[in-house]
């Protein structure tokens, strides 16, 4: 039933599909630093830490497999845009493996999520405010329509 629920309320059109996972993140972020100020239990941070980076890598998915690959072959944006983008994107990775050999205790852990969201957030951000209005507005509705179908059958997938 939940399960339903949650399939039902994703946004039918791309860009609103993945603003809605913008704003996942952004709660998530919100819910994180809340933990750190208010000194919550390790297991609770580490549980948001988890849901951060799992939330980042699928976003990461279905961008770079579904979401820019459109953008190029269309030709809606320039290519050197959607590269930039990806480039973002890989250095969430690099922060990522980082953080894969970074143990809990060490001092830097919590840093480097810290800096990881707000590298995540900042790029999210410029993608709704530039890349997001141009897409809409070259790559029509139905186009539109058609991707979040292709989103949101990924999402699926990926779990
Ligand atoms: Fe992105
Ligand atoms: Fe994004």
């Amino acid at each position: 039933m939940a399960e339903k629920t949650k399939a039902k309320a994703r946004p039918e059109d791309a860009l609103a599909f993945l603003k809605q996972e913008h704003k996942a993140l952004e709660t998530l972020s919100r819910a994180f630093d809340a933990a750190l100020s208010s000194e919550a239990s390790e297991k609770v941070i580490l549980g948001l830490v988890a849901d951060i980076l799992k939330g980042l890598r699928t976003h990461t998915r279905l961008e770079e497999d579904v979401f820019y690959p459109v953008l190029i072959e269309t030709e809606v944006v320039e290519e050197p845009v959607v590269l930039v983008n990806m480039e973002q994107h890989h250095v969430w990775d690099l922060i990522m493996n980082d953080l894969e050999a970074t143990d809990v205790s060490d001092p830097r852990f919590i840093p480097r999520i810290i800096v990881l969201v707000e590298y995540a957030l900042e790029h999210m951000q410029e993608e709704e405010e530039e890349l997001f209005p141009e897409v809409r507005r070259l790559l029509g509705k139905e186009a539109l329509l058609e991707m979040g179908q292709v989103l949101r059958d990924a999402r699926e997938r990926l779990g």
